[in-house]
């Protein structure tokens, strides 16, 4: 265990989980809403606390409720709020994060308006008590002046630093520090269209540290003082669910790794595939343990010709309503196009094998199995919405990606 000081951002999360990326100027529904502490520096933290080490944070909060919640989370995980800045002025910030299931794509709209981190808060950190710092490269003002610091007094803790974004300058920073993590965007903004362009401008400024840069699905790009470049390609995975805070996950794996002492390949190995298994699920919760099996709707064993059976599920805005008939099974939501009222609002729905139809119970609206078109009733024309299945060979249903 070590302990280890992050100097960054602690941002209040509010993601939104949606079935597709919503159009400009248009309404659609989240199927989940969580509020969570975020930010690269401590989701990096986060993860750092799971793998047993003593964090803390630098960052700066404002003294509004949503620096209590952050304060709250960063307790739960075991990060130590002792060096946290605050200001009267100003807001916490916050990100507002449409997370897009469809491809796992997040989108954060992130606002700030609170100062970063003065030096003068920092300088009063014992930063000789703990055995690697972590600095986001943001803070160009006050940045230059700490890691100068970190490196007059630092004798045998490393220091890391992350490169997400050029700022004024930036390169500067490079050379006091012993690991840095570059991202792809950087590299982009840069001019470099793969990494080992970058890690190769970038060794000559920075010579006695490790290189990484990281690029998505293609993997990490790599390098150690006077060493060559080397590529880790990506853990191929079943299937992507959230991609927020994946280079974050990374940056933890491979620091947890090199204070174990581990070489700087299987360092990014290892960061690679702490990555990956963050992908596999929503949130940083539980990253060390084994990943949940997914839940079924239903077995097609528990649904009876020309009766519905109403699944509930937390993947979904609305329950479904499956139904078998003549050997298929329709799935729709349950959510009667009329008054958007669950079809099950006043009683259960009636199966009309003749007609072929369902009825809503509210005000029988009746609707087409086949297809879900209400065809008599106050929503003529208008139609269920259709929820994609697959079905398993052991008969256990599941909801499919491919919506529309
Ligand atoms: C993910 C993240 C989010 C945060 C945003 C901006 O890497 O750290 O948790 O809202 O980026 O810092």
């Amino acid at each position: 265990m070590a302990k280890i000081l992050g100097i960054g951002n602690c941002v209040l999360d509010i993601v939104l989980l949606t079935l597709k990326y919503p159009q400009e100027d248009s309404e659609i529904r989240a199927t989940q809403k969580h509020l969570q502490a975020g930010g690269n520096v401590t989701n990096m933290l986060h993860i750092l606390s799971q793998l047993k080490h003593e964090t803390a944070i630098c960052c700066t909060l404002g003294k509004d409720e949503p620096a209590k919640t952050l304060e709250k989370d960063l307790k739960s995980y075991n990060i130590s709020v002792k060096f946290i800045q605050t200001f009267i002025q100003g807001k916490t910030p916050t990100s507002h994060i449409v997370l897009n299931k469809k491809n796992a794509s997040r989108t954060i709209i992130h606002y700030r308006d609170l100062p970063e981190i003065s030096f003068e808060h920092f300088a009063k950190i014992e930063i000789e008590d703990f055995d690697w710092l972590h600095f986001e490269a943001r803070n160009m003002d006050n940045l230059p002046g700490m890691l100068n610091i970190a490196k007059t007094f630092l004798t045998y803790q490393p220091t890391s630093l992350e490169v997400e974004k050029d700022r004024p300058d930036i390169e500067s920073l490079f050379p006091l520090v012993k690991v840095i993590f570059f991202s792809h965007h950087y590299a982009k903004q840069k001019g470099h269209s793969c990494a080992a362009d970058l890690l190769n401008e970038v060794k000559i400024l920075a010579p006695k540290s490790s290189l990484i840069c990281t690029w998505g699905k293609k993997g990490a790009w790599f390098m150690s003082p006077n060493g060559e470049i080397q590529h880790q390609p990506a853990k191929k995975i079943p299937e992507v669910l959230d991609t927020l805070g994946a280079g974050d996950t990374f940056n933890a794996g491979v620091i947890h790794a090199l204070i174990h002492g581990d070489s700087l390949k299987n360092a990014v190995k290892s960061g690679s595939d702490l990555a990956a298994r963050k992908c596999q699920q929503f949130g940083f919760k539980n990253l060390l343990h084994p990943i949940k099996a997914k839940q079924s709707l239903a077995n097609i064993r528990q649904i009876t010709n020309a009766k519905t059976f109403i699944a509930k599920t937390d993947e979904h805005p609305f329950d479904i309503v499956l139904i078998k008939f003549e050997e298929k099974i329709k799935a729709y939501e349950n959510n009667c196009p009329h008054q958007d009222v669950p079809l099950t609002d006043a009683y259960k729905i009636d199966v009309n094998p003749f007609e072929k139809t369902i009825k809503c119970s509210v005000h029988e609206a009746f609707f087409n199995i086949e297809d879900g078109e209400c065809i008599e009733g106050p929503c003529i024309n208008d139609y269920l919405v259709e929820v994609p299945i697959k079905i398993e060979d052991n008969g256990d249903i599941y909801l499919s990606k491919n919506l529309n």
